[in-house]
């Protein structure tokens, strides 16, 4: 196992029903964690049995939020086989967002490392019901007890593993969403880019108030005019108008989805028109009243693409596709699952063995 440590546990867990797994509620026998000094740097990488870690009450991460987290899946072929999708681009990631909170950058070729031998470990965790694999969550945070605010000077890395279903219990069902007028999740100059938990938390209020509502999620406006369309919930967001996929630019406040970039790449390929432009919420809205607004979706690994079948902003309200999945927005899904699965050829490299 080269200079990964192996610790074994005493009792493996019963597999839950894969018919019925959900999202992230399940954990595997095992993770990986590695440990950061300074002046030490990152050391004793190990995979260990999935338990507690024990932390200070001090720990920064606990006051200052000094983390970040990745998310990726591991995917059973037909042949019995496990393959990752882009996991060099979420490796890149978290070091990009790593640089964002002033932590220290992991190896990739450790990291890499660290990713394929701990599936490998958990292989019989791989599902193989339709719809469903093993996510994959890499995260560090910040251990230092220490309640001065400043860079921790120690860090856990760690990676868990979760048999899925769906993200969202609709699955490919469009969602209905409100567009968000009162909290923004990010601003350009602060962590919008980096995949940090603060992003993810400064939404959760209105997540809560559109669930009240019975809505699925928000669609999010830049913080400060208030107009250009951002994301939707926790997702990038894409529109068809006119016959062309639109969608915002990556411009600071925005995450760089690699399901963002595997759809935008696969547009191309097909030759459908792609454009990443600043899109407000009053073209969207006249588009949708001129009849010009075919489609709309959110991008994830989570869910994949997620169709949002009707947008509610303030007094105005839109639906979309006839409140059905669009079929441009159903091919891209089925065509990129198809590689996620290794059901179609994957033209473009992203898939990476494991077994
Ligand atoms: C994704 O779409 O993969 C996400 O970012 C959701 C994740 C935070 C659970």
């Amino acid at each position: 196992m080269g200079k990964i440590r192996f610790i074994k546990t005493e009792s493996l867990k019963a597999k839950p029903d894969q018919k019925k797994l959900g999202f992230g509620r399940y954990f595997t026998d095992y993770m990986f964690v590695m440990n950061y000094d300074e002046g030490q740097g990152w050391h004793d990488p190990r995979i260990v049995p999935y338990g507690p870690f024990q932390l200070e009450p001090s720990a920064m991460v606990l006051h200052y939020a000094q983390e970040v987290f990745e998310g990726l899946k591991a995917y059973r072929t037909a042949n019995g086989g496990i393959q990752l999708f882009r996991p060099t681009e979420n490796i890149k990631r978290m070091n990009i967002s790593n640089e964002r909170l002033g932590m220290p950058a992991i190896d990739e070729e450790l990291f890499m490392e660290a990713l394929l031998e701990l599936v490998r470990v958990e292989q019989d965790w791989v599902p193989s019901e339709p719809d469903t694999s093993l996510y994959i969550r890499p995260f560090m945070f910040a251990t230092e007890p220490h309640v001065g605010v400043h860079a921790s000077s120690s860090y856990i890395f760690a990676i868990i593993l979760s048999p899925v279903g769906a993200y969202y219990p609709e699955g490919l069902n469009p969602v209905k969403i409100y567009v968000e007028s009162r909290d923004v999740r990010a601003v350009k100059g602060g962590t919008g880019f980096a995949k940090t938990g603060g992003n993810y938390a400064a939404t959760l209020r209105a997540g809560l108030e559109a669930e009240k509502a019975g809505f699925s999620q928000v669609l999010w406006l830049d913080g400060i005019h208030r107009k250009y369309i951002e994301e939707v919930g926790s997702m990038n967001v894409l529109f068809k108008i006119g016959g062309e996929v639109v969608t915002p630019p990556l411009g600071g406040s925005i995450l760089a989805g690699i399901t963002r970039d595997s759809c935008l790449r696969i547009l191309r390929h097909w030759g459908v028109p792609v454009s990443e432009r600043l899109i407000t919420i009053d073209e969207l809205f006249e588009a949708a009243e001129n009849g010009s607004l075919e489609e709309a979706f959110g991008s994830g690994t989570a869910a994949v693409i997620s169709p949002i079948g009707k947008i509610v902003y303030g007094e105005k309200s839109a639906i979309i596709s006839g409140g059905e999945i669009g079929p441009l927005a159903k091919k891209l899904y089925d065509y990129l699952t198809g590689i996620q699965w290794g059901r179609v050829e994957d033209p473009f490299g992203w898939t990476v063995k494991v077994v």
